[in-house]
């Protein structure tokens, strides 16, 4: 007789593949007009830990995956100081198309897009959640709070009371490198939480 788990494994394969496609031909906002491609995510979809950005830059549009810039060099290296590597986590971004000229993301490309990072982690049941970045804590919160008054606490998400903790975005750290030690402050205390998370079950 087949594990009592398959058919749920099964399904929820199914579930990420569909919402894959559905990404791949959304048209809701303009931005379809102008993206290369969509950058759905990418890792583990069985991840304890799932960090959110805000958008593709012009390296992600071009190679369909997030983080793969410079500032993607930088947060594989703070995964890496997570003991999280990169490979063992899962990243999106709350939008899946590139705003032109590196923007930000617009109120009505968040209401079409979001919705999509909503059934990712549906879907993925994180332990814990890492925002990276302004947008991706205000959006993921729904608030307007600074970021500098986000980080530090660990915020509920969803019905579910998922964690969520924020943190500043790669490419902000390699402008303001004196904000690093900060971030370095917010890895520790995510490296705390997620232990506890996990050990609860
Ligand atoms: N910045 C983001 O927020 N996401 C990416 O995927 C790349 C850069």
């Amino acid at each position: 007789m087949a594990p009592a788990t398959a058919p749920a494994a099964a399904e929820s394969s199914s579930d990420w593949d569909n919402l894959a496609a559905e990404v791949r031909a959304c048209v809701q906002c303009g931005l379809h007009a102008t993206r290369t491609q969509t950058v759905f995510g990418v890792g583990n979809r069985s991840a304890d830990l799932l960090v959110v950005g805000e958008a593709p830059g012009a390296d992600e549009d071009r190679q369909g995956e997030p983080f793969v810039g410079r500032a993607g060099v930088l947060l594989n290296a703070m995964l890496r100081a997570l003991r999280h590597p990169r490979e063992t986590v899962f990243i999106a971004n709350v939008l899946k198309c590139r705003p032109p000229g590196n923007r930000d993301p617009n109120p009505e490309e968040v209401r079409c897009c979001l919705p999509y990072l909503h059934r990712q982690i549906a879907l993925l049941q994180p332990k814990l959640m890492l925002a990276v970045g302004r947008i991706a804590a205000q959006n993921l919160l729904a608030t307007e709070t600074p970021i500098g008054k986000l980080r530090g606490s660990v915020h509920r998400f969803g019905s579910e009371g998922t964690p969520l903790i924020v943190t500043y975005h790669p490419a902000y750290l390699l402008r303001s490198p004196g904000e690093k030690r900060k971030a370095w402050n917010d890895l520790v205390f995510v490296r705390r939480e997620l232990a506890r998370a996990a050990g609860a079950g």
